[in-house]
């Protein structure tokens, strides 16, 4: 029997995401260049060198853009505000016609009846502030606190609930030791610096507007499920070490004021000189946690490769476009042990969602994949909450088909379809099976 919204608690949320370097456009309304700018345009880093500076050119097709989520019964919606566009120099003068982006974007959020989610970070960095090391730069947490305060006196009383970062693995370890995004370092003490710094910069923000009065202060932390490759001790130390870069630094780092030890022990020599004195400011209270989880990889280990000396292993699950097997009991395990790491927090699952090559025939979007995926996930934050954790949300990514990072435009995300060439929209069959799903009756 297909869900529907009694199958949730009361004032359960359903939503849909975004980020603003992923939709808006980058190139109007006076945005500053962000490290995501010039990595895309060196060559290599980005398939088809695409960018951000178009995109879905939600700059201009905001309200229709709303209006697709309001049409679609949702009850919030989880946005980001450009730190590139708010301050093109990542300091100092702020850049009024963005202020007004977000001050008119917040208001139409809320004309529709949506609860604005804002995301304060997620990944423009902006290029002035990459020339002085990014987030290898310990003052990344100050400039980050200073653009924190100048967005929250135009839009924080009105938004509903504030996330500092998005995905802290993202911006350190994908970013700086895998170099696969902005700003495609490989290099471990860059990687164990940009760590540290990036839940430095969550602290600093929680602070700042702890002093300015909010309530509703939350980080979203991605999750992915690290299974061994077979039953052999050395496969399940593979995975546990996995287990700790992925997922373990970054909850306990906020939970617990700690890093897990196994992994600080590897990286000790690379971290900033008095790290231990941040970790009270990394540990605050927080009112709220975002989950995003997506997928699973397996590991195994790979003796005599240099540390972490692991390698993954192909995985034998359905796959989607971005290659990620769908694995819904690891979003059940990751609620179950977020509501135990965080004492039972509220928990919004902030992103959950899949790609696949979607295709406009006759007028409409068939994506049964998508619906099956929905659904099933749906069903493990039924599981958990029945389990007894404190969801209260579900945010599916994402509202549109948008700029994938390194990926580019071709993998699909959306519930809506994006024509790049036209701009035009079309709603594709998931956006419709979560419409009627969540009809109020
Ligand atoms: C997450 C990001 C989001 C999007 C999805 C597919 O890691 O937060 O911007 O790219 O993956």
């Amino acid at each position: 029997m297909a869900l529907t919204r009694n199958d949730f608690p009361e004032g359960f949320l359903f939503g849909a995401a975004t980020a603003a370097y992923q939709i808006e456009g980058a190139r109007f309304g006076g945005c500053g260049s962000s490290h995501w700018d010039s990595f895309a345009r060196t060559p290599g880093n980005v398939a088809g060198a695409e960018d951000g500076s178009l995109a879905c050119d939600h700059y201009h097709h905001w309200e229709a853009d709303l209006d697709l989520l309001k049409d679609g019964n949702f009850d919030a919606y989880r946005f980001s505000t450009s730190w590139a566009r708010v301050l093109p120099e990542g300091r100092g003068k702020p850049n009024p016609e963005g202020l007004d982006f977000y001050d008119r974007l917040v208001d139409g959020i809320l004309e529709r009846g949506l609860k604005p989610f804002q995301t304060l970070y997620h990944w423009e960095l902006p290029s002035a502030l990459a020339d002085l090391g990014g987030w290898e730069n310990r003052d990344v947490a100050q400039w980050f606190g200073d653009f924190t305060e100048v967005i929250d006196a135009r839009i924080g009383d009105r938004v509903a609930r504030i996330a500092t970062i998005n995905e802290p693995w993202c911006v350190a370890w994908l970013s700086h030791f895998l170099g696969v995004h902005a700003p495609g370092k490989r290099d471990i003490r860059a990687a164990t610096r940009a760590m540290h710094h990036v839940l430095l910069a969550h602290g600093t923000a929680v602070q700042r507007l702890r002093a300015r009065g909010r309530d509703n202060l939350g980080v979203v932390l991605n999750f992915d499920f690290c299974d061994p490759a077979s039953n052999a001790q050395e496969d399940w130390k593979a995975a546990d070490l996995n287990d700790q870069i992925f997922n373990r630094w970054y909850i306990e780092g906020i939970t617990r004021g700690a890093y897990p030890p196994e992994l600080l022990g590897a990286l000790a020599p690379h971290m900033p000189e008095g790290w231990q004195d941040d970790m009270g400011l990394i540990s605050q209270e927080l009112d709220w946690l975002g989950v995003n989880y997506y997928t699973r990889h397996i590991h195994a280990a790979d003796p005599g490769a240099p540390w972490p000396a692991t390698k993954q292993v192909e995985g034998h699950l359905p796959k989607t476009q971005s290659g990620w097997e769908i694995y819904p009991d690891g979003l059940y395990h990751f609620l179950m042990r977020a509501h135990e790491e965080t004492g039972g927090l509220p928990i919004f699952v902030t992103e959950n969602g899949m790609a696949w090559d979607d295709r406009i025939e006759n007028g409409a979007v068939p994506d049964p994949e998508r619906e099956a995926y929905i659904d099933r996930h749906l069903a493990a934050v039924r599981m958990a909450l029945a389990d007894g954790a404190n969801v209260q949300g579900f945010f599916y990514w994402s509202l549109l088909d948008n700029y994938e990072w390194a990926e580019g435009y071709e993998k699909r995300f959306g519930l809506v379809h994006v024509d790049y060439e036209t701009q035009v929209r079309t709603p594709k069959a998931s956006y419709h099976h979560l419409a009627r799903m969540l009809e109020r009756r």
